[in-house]
């Protein structure tokens, strides 16, 4: 059973220029990409609702004025959502500063922070219970991944104490890395310099390790994705329309696709794997799209495979074209007969003629 926590404020990070996700971010920003039908943030938004929340501040930069044109008030998600911007991008640590200005918490409660490109099926209300019951500066939640190589990680004592932030190495000492969902008690967020660019990851944690404050892990192996590259978007839209993690934002039932308004499949193409197809999209007979994101308006020609990919908003897959882990820019048209592949990304607007790709390569 999961955990409640009425009152409870967060800020939600969602500043970032997403530059792994490229070409897909220069029009949108991470949070905002379609996400299994609709906006990434939607689902962690119904989620944080799901535990309580009901009071949000977004910590905006790189293209600000997106958010709440989608967001508004917050009213349509039972929430109240505040929109603070910095004037320069101040790092994680500084977002959290410069956003901590709209909380109404005061300086003993809990405030949970979010990364804005996280999945996960964590149980929130269990991290607050912990960092409320050792009274922690910081509570963190730490996830256990198979190749601990790839992340900084995040060793704890058999306390729960977290004793150090470790770069990268070949040879790391725990499989537990930062999973991007923390408890600050609202105190330490205001002792983080104001103004100034500050990382939580670099600076914040260690800082407080190092000067003796409570930092706690919370580590589970629940569902957990960080989608900041292509391959890691598709895999968790994909994961979202399965059903391999519940959302209450799903705007469809779980299958092997979901279609959005107006989208034409014809009966004879063959969609599965968890795609996402976006409103008023086009997936020609003889087509077949298996475990990828289609955004709205997009079209896939008879003939064509579009396997483990996203395809941006008005793009074009021509007939017996094979994109297989690939990234199609918005308005770009793949010529027939072309085979991408590899994580090879196709810049928004280019036109590539026949048969011109046959692997990989950025273009
Ligand atoms: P990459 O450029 O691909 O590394 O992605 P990113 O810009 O999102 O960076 P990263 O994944 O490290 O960011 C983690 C979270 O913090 C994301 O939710 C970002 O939106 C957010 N974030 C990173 N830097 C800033 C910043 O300067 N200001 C704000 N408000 N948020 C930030």
């Amino acid at each position: 059973m999961e955990s409640s926590l009425p009152g409870l404020e967060a800020i939600l990070l969602v500043g970032g220029q997403g530059t792994r996700l490229r070409p897909l971010t220069l029009g949108t920003p991470k949070p905002l990409l379609p996400t299994a039908g609709v906006p990434f943030l939607a689902h962690q938004l119904a989620r944080a609702r799901s535990f309580g929340v009901r009071r949000i501040v977004f910590a905006t930069s790189y293209k600000a004025s997106m958010f709440e044109p989608v967001f508004g008030d917050g009213a349509a998600f039972g929430l109240s959502l505040e929109y603070i911007t910095e004037t320069t991008p101040l790092g994680t640590g500084g977002a959290i500063r410069n956003a901590a200005e709209a909380l109404t918490s005061g300086p003993d409660d809990p405030v949970l922070i979010l990364n804005g490109d996280i999945l996960s099926g964590h149980d929130i209300g269990e991290q607050v219970s912990l960092h409320r019951a050792r009274e922690a500066a910081v509570t963190l939640h730490l996830t256990e991944v198979d190749d601990p190589t790839r992340f900084g990680c995040v060793p704890t004592d058999e306390s729960g104490r977290v004793t150090a932030f470790l770069e990268k190495t070949p040879n790391p000492v725990t499989n537990r890395i930062n999973a991007g969902c923390y408890v600050f008690t609202r105190s330490v967020i205001d002792s983080i310099p104001r103004g100034e660019v500050v990382s939580v990851e670099r600076e914040t944690f260690p800082g407080l390790i190092e000067s003796g404050e409570l930092v706690l892990g919370y580590a589970t192996r629940t569902y957990w994705l960080d989608v900041g590259t292509p391959a890691a978007f598709v895999r968790g839209s994909r994961d979202l329309v399965l059903g391999r993690l519940a959302s209450p934002a799903l705007p469809g039932p779980t299958g092997e696709y979901l279609a959005l308004d107006g989208a034409r499949v014809s009966p004879e193409a063959k969609v599965q794997g968890g795609t996402a197809v976006g409103a008023r999209c086009v997936v020609e007979a003889g087509a077949s799209v298996v475990g990828s994101v289609l955004s709205d308006d997009c079209v896939i020609e008879a003939g064509a495979s579009v396997i483990d990919s996203v395809v941006g908003q008005g793009a074009r897959v021509c007939a017996g074209t094979v994109v297989r882990d690939a990234v199609i820019g918005d308005g770009a048209i793949v010529g027939p007969g072309n085979e991408l592949q590899n994580g090879v990304r196709i810049w928004p607007g280019v036109e590539l003629p026949e048969r011109a790709l046959r692997y990989s390569s950025d273009v």
